[in-house]
């Protein structure tokens, strides 16, 4: 899936899931665009639905049921350890993030090849260089930048699948501008050629998210968007349906504006028609 992406130079949406709900609304949506998708899945999503099986399962059944054909990856947002990755991948997880870029990069390259020789061949490996901010980060500093170096480094040593170095993309609501450095990308990109990877796709400006595409960036991680459509939706419905308790029909309030915003991301990637 990447590999295509890849070489027809578009990008997978990552989108996050919470609950059942958001990923039926999710591959219902990517079906309809005939777009291939990836189920992000953070190990605080994991244990508030229950834990990794409990989300295989979902999935499954979700395929099944919804007879749903496009490709879709199971994929572990930010693996905390070498056992968390194993754990994901025991319950059938497609693919795996190991986000070891809290430490320095020998340690980093260490646990991340420790996950490869894990998950290699059936399962694809994502790891991060540099440090993707948060929204409490008001300024993103020199030193959360990926270096080329250690791009390079952690890629032969370690024979991941896809690279995310944080260039400047930051998880949540953005204080200010984004600040991608574009010109870091280009070098990554043309010494590495492979799949890289940009967190904290929202609320980045569509021309950034374009330009991003065309150096590399062929999987997109989405989920502040989808909560801030699906939360927005809901306060509202909520505001003016004083009588309605019936949970479904609250949670569902949320379905078109979440729906919308993933068409829309589907759209700026160009991966529709892409399954
Ligand atoms: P956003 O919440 O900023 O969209 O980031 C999602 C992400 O990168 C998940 O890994």
């Amino acid at each position: 899936m990447l590999a295509k992406a890849h070489q027809e130079k578009f990008a997978i949406c990552q989108f996050n899931i919470n609950n059942l709900e958001w990923t039926r609304y999710i591959l219902e949506e990517c079906q309809k665009n005939n777009a291939p998708v990836i189920l992000g899945v953070s190990s605080g999503a994991a244990k508030y639905m229950g834990g990794f099986l409990t989300v295989v399962s979902l999935v499954k059944g979700l395929l099944h049921d919804l007879k749903i054909s496009i490709p879709v990856i199971l994929h572990l947002d930010h693996g905390g350890s070498f056992e968390e990755c194993q754990k994901a991948i025991d319950a059938g997880f497609t693919s795996v993030m190991i986000d070891a870029s809290q430490y320095d990069i020998a340690k980093n390259i260490a646990i991340t090849k420790s996950v490869v020789d894990y998950a290699y061949p059936k399962v694809t490996v994502e790891a991060e260089v540099g440090h993707i901010g948060g929204e409490e980060d008001s300024v993103i500093s020199d030193i959360y930048y990926a270096t080329v170096d250690d791009a390079k480094r952690i890629v032969e040593d370690t024979k991941i699948d896809m690279l995310a170095p944080a260039l400047g993309s930051v998880h949540g609501l953005y204080q200010g501008e984004p600040n991608l450095n574009f010109e870091r990308m280009k070098e990554i990109n043309d010494l590495l050629n492979m799949p890289l990877v940009l967190h904290g796709g929202s609320g980045i400006y569509d021309e950034q998210i374009k330009k991003a595409i065309s150096l590399g960036i062929c999987k997109i991680n989405v989920n502040t968007d989808l909560q801030i459509a699906w939360s927005t939706a809901v306060r509202d419905f909520l505001n003016n349906n004083d009588d309605v308790y019936d949970p479904r029909k609250i949670i569902k309030a949320g379905e078109r504006s979440m729906k919308k915003v993933i068409h829309e991301k589907l759209l700026l990637t160009g991966s529709i028609n892409k399954a």
